[in-house]
């Protein structure tokens, strides 16, 4: 036994589990309780605590902004890589999380909130892909509890994405004091995520000294001199690019919020067209490695249609609880904001038995035709949603069990897609590119919710039932065509399954 097997410290898991267990619960709970108020500040009205902007605006600031932290994600993979490595990185990244959480509870105006989303885009990008990279580090190869440590960094994800919609509006209601009269105070609710972050910093940075590994403090790949001009080249290139881009908008007069997400969503779609080119015609990748990355291509597109869906709970799905909505049952009542637990809570729930399916299935379904089921389930519940506008017409308020009913669909579908994504893009990673691969998966979803900020724009309680029987159609189609191709993406996998 080497010795990282012999640590079983936390559940029968080494003890460094439990630092990353708990760093990843607080930074999910100070992101998604944040994401659970914050469309209703920036369109709330000025008197009611908001920040009175436009919806339409407010909607696509959301998608673009959930786009921007996987695709910085990018970029924090390559700083762990080659320049901090994944310990000094993570603790940067919680850093920059918590002092953007902190503008956001100050009583500042829109400016503040820009400043926030930067700090926080970049303090993500830094943190989540590394501190999931690190969970891997505790075990060796060999090492069979691997797959189970992993479910368990995953039960700490979703534990703080579920508390948080509870706790974050509570604070911005007052605590249940009516602090705020029946006013809303968001910044208290902000100042809660900016504590979760801290507590979260605070035992990953006393947890990680004992029970991290001491590998983690390097980069894996440090740059090496003679690169360095060659690096500081090509980054000064895009940024130049991308000045000058800004520039001539705000010469033809054109630089506007709305002009910058479209840029964002260019962005956002030719970065991984960008690496599948790369990979493609790399020297570096053999040729059975070149049929997997093809066989990638049909699944990215298939998890980015997912993944518009499944984050457009906190965007769309959020307007229809605000607007459209009973929000009690019986005499409990609650927050629109509290929807935002459906979606943890479901994916709790369902967890143990998609395990067990999946150990107990012999003849299961290729990865392509479970990512095929998962789009059919994911434009399902926006079918289903299609419903209650149609039998009730929608100037009026319906039960909260639509909603319940919509998240238990789509969390069929994350079922189907997440873990499988996850654990395949590693197996059809080639040598060459796996840190880069695991990047892509979190660029499907920054595709997803990019090309959702283009079309939330069309998103009213007016145009609800076209709107989710489009969208919803287009999946369940996407996902039928895919089963039809699952045979030739499989093969195309070349022995990956
Ligand atoms: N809900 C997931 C998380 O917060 C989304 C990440 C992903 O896989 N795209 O970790
Ligand atoms: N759905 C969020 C995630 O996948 C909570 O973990």
């Amino acid at each position: 036994m080497s010795e990282k097997n012999m640590d079983t410290a936390f559940f029968g898991q080494p003890r460094g589990l439990s630092t990353l267990f708990f760093t990843e619960m607080w930074e999910r709970f100070s992101y998604y309780g944040m994401r659970a108020i914050l469309l209703f500040y920036m369109y709330y009205a000025v008197t009611k605590g908001g920040l009175g902007m436009d919806q339409t605006t407010a909607a696509s600031v959301m998608s673009i902004y959930g786009s921007l932290v996987y695709l910085s994600s990018v970029a924090g993979g390559w700083l762990s890589d080659r320049v901090w490595g994944p310990r000094r990185t993570v603790f940067i990244g919680g850093v920059l999380i918590m002092l953007g959480h902190i503008v956001l509870a100050l009583p500042m105006g829109i400016g503040a909130l820009y400043v926030s989303i930067a700090l926080i885009v970049a303090g993500t990008g830094l943190l989540k892909p590394n501190v999931s990279d690190m969970v891997g580090g505790l075990y060796s190869e060999d090492d069979r509890r691997r797959d189970a440590g992993f479910s368990m960094f995953v039960f700490g994800i979703n534990l703080g994405s579920a508390i948080a919609p509870w706790a974050v509006p509570w604070a911005s209601e007052g605590f249940g004091l009516h602090l705020f009269g029946d006013h809303f105070n968001f910044h208290a609710g902000f100042s809660l995520a900016a504590v979760g972050m801290f507590l979260g910093l605070l035992q990953y940075y006393y947890g990680g000294k004992k029970y991290l590994p001491q590998t983690g403090l390097e980069p894996t790949d440090p740059i090496k001199k003679k690169d360095l001009n060659k690096i500081m080249g090509r980054v000064g290139l895009g940024v130049l690019a991308l000045v000058i881009v800004i520039a001539i908008m705000a010469m033809v007069g054109q630089l506007n919020i709305d002009n910058i997400i479209t840029l964002i969503t260019i962005l956002a779609i030719a970065i991984p067209v960008y690496y599948f080119v790369l990979m493609l015609r790399s020297p570096k990748v053999s040729k059975v490695e070149r049929s997997r990355v093809w066989a990638y291509i049909p699944l990215f597109i298939a998890a980015a249609i997912f993944w518009g869906i499944e984050e457009s709970g906190s965007v769309v799905l959020a307007l229809f609880a605000e607007q459209r909505t009973v929000l009690h049952i019986g005499g409990w009542h609650f927050a629109a904001a509290n929807f935002q637990t459906l979606n943890p809570v479901f994916i709790m729930i369902l967890t143990p038995f998609f395990v067990w399916l999946w150990e107990n299935w012999k003849n299961q379904p290729s990865a392509p035709s479970k990512f095929a089921a998962g789009l059919v389930f994911a434009g399902l519940s926006y079918v289903w949603m299609a419903l209650p506008g149609t039998l009730y017409g929608t100037s009026g308020r319906v039960s909260p069990f639509w909603l319940v009913g919509s998240w238990f669909i789509v969390e069929i579908a994350e079922m189907l897609i997440s873990p499988i994504g996850l654990s395949v893009t590693t197996k059809l990673a080639p040598k060459a590119f796996k840190s880069q691969m695991v990047s892509m998966w979190f660029l499907a979803d920054a595709t997803g919710q990019a090309v959702n900020s283009q079309i939330v724009k069309y998103y009213s309680s007016a145009t609800e039932v076209p709107y989710f029987l489009a969208i919803g159609i287009v999946s369940v189609f996407v996902g039928i065509v895919m089963f039809f191709f699952s045979k030739k993406i499989h093969s195309l996998m070349a022995g990956v399954n």
